[in-house]
């Protein structure tokens, strides 16, 4: 399995802050947004890697990931000339992707919980095995802002909608996807929808049609920010510094994944940590090195 990231977009829900710099870039508590994401793909032990940018900020993306040579990954980049919307990112990455199936995580989502990584290994066993898309809900209280999925009496899956005006459930489809390799050629069949843009919801529902999309639902117990407005770009920051705090232990850093899963020698880790020396981020590697 292969994992696209979408970081495109034009963040204007975060004006004026983005007008300058991409919002992935932005600190969630710290360290950038995009870690988040891309911390739990390695978390599932994938190494391939492709993010969707904007064309102005491809740079800045390969200043802070390179090739991923550093982090023991292959990290790719693909330019998205204009925000078309999420499902033409499957499309642009065709290439990359070729016959393999798909993680696709958007950017701009933060994500906590015991056993997450075990649910996403699971979603991603199944997709290996028996091919379709999987997808998750969470309960939100301000359905009008997400896709959102109706459930019949019997828990099966009736409906998914983007943006409802009338949402049929509090359930939100949340910014993690897994796909076959199907996904490619389904949203290079989406229309635009209303807003102008290729919904990944259309992709999602295609596979519905095909009796193809399993949902799962997150329970009470995980945390889920969009962090794409103002409120929520506070709120998962606070969020991730106080569980930091409290234990010690960071969330979404990526230099430590890529250590524990043995893709980089302590000396590369130390390598890393040095230029962030007067941080407690560049120390906690350090701290890391020591212990193991
Ligand atoms: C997108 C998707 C939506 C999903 C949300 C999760 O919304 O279109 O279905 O629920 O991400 O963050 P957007 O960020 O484009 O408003």
């Amino acid at each position: 399995m292969k994992a696209i990231i979408l970081a495109g977009g034009s963040g204007t829900r975060l004006y004026p802050v983005t007008i300058p710099t991409n919002k992935h870039f932005l600190p969630i508590y710290n360290k950038p947004m995009i870690y988040y994401p891309l911390s739990l793909v390695m978390l599932l032990g994938i190494r391939d890697v492709l993010f969707i940018v904007n064309p102005e900020d491809i740079n800045d993306f390969k200043k802070l990931f390179k090739d991923g040579s550093h982090l023991g990954m292959n990290i790719q980049y693909q330019i998205q000339e204009k925000p078309n919307g999420l499902a033409e990112g499957l499309i642009l990455a065709e290439d990359f992707i070729r016959n393999d199936n798909i993680c696709y995580m958007l950017g701009d989502n933060v994500f906590f919980g015991h056993d997450l990584v075990k649910i996403m290994a699971d979603a991603k066993n199944e997709i290996e095995e028996n091919g379709g898309a999987y997808v998750f809900g969470y309960y939100v209280k301000d359905p009008e802002r997400f896709g959102i999925v109706e459930f019949d009496e019997h828990g099966n899956v009736k409906s998914i909608e983007e943006k409802p005006e009338k949402p049929k459930s509090n359930y939100a489809v949340v910014g993690m996807y897994f796909y076959d390799n199907k996904a490619v050629e389904i949203a290079k069949k989406v229309k635009p929808s209303d807003r102008g843009e290729l919904e990944i919801t259309s992709v999602n529902e295609e596979y519905l049609k095909k009796g193809k999309l399993k949902v799962k639902l997150l329970g009470r117990g995980f945390a889920w920010f969009d962090a794409g407005t103002h409120d929520s770009f506070l709120e998962a920051g606070e969020f991730v510094a106080t569980i930091e705090k409290k234990t010690g232990l960071m969330i979404g850093c990526i230099e430590e994944i890529a250590y524990n899963n043995g893709w980089i020698t302590k000396e590369q880790l130390l390598n890393l940590a040095k230029p962030l020396k007067k941080t407690d981020y560049g120390r906690y590697l350090t701290e890391l090195a020591k212990e193991l």
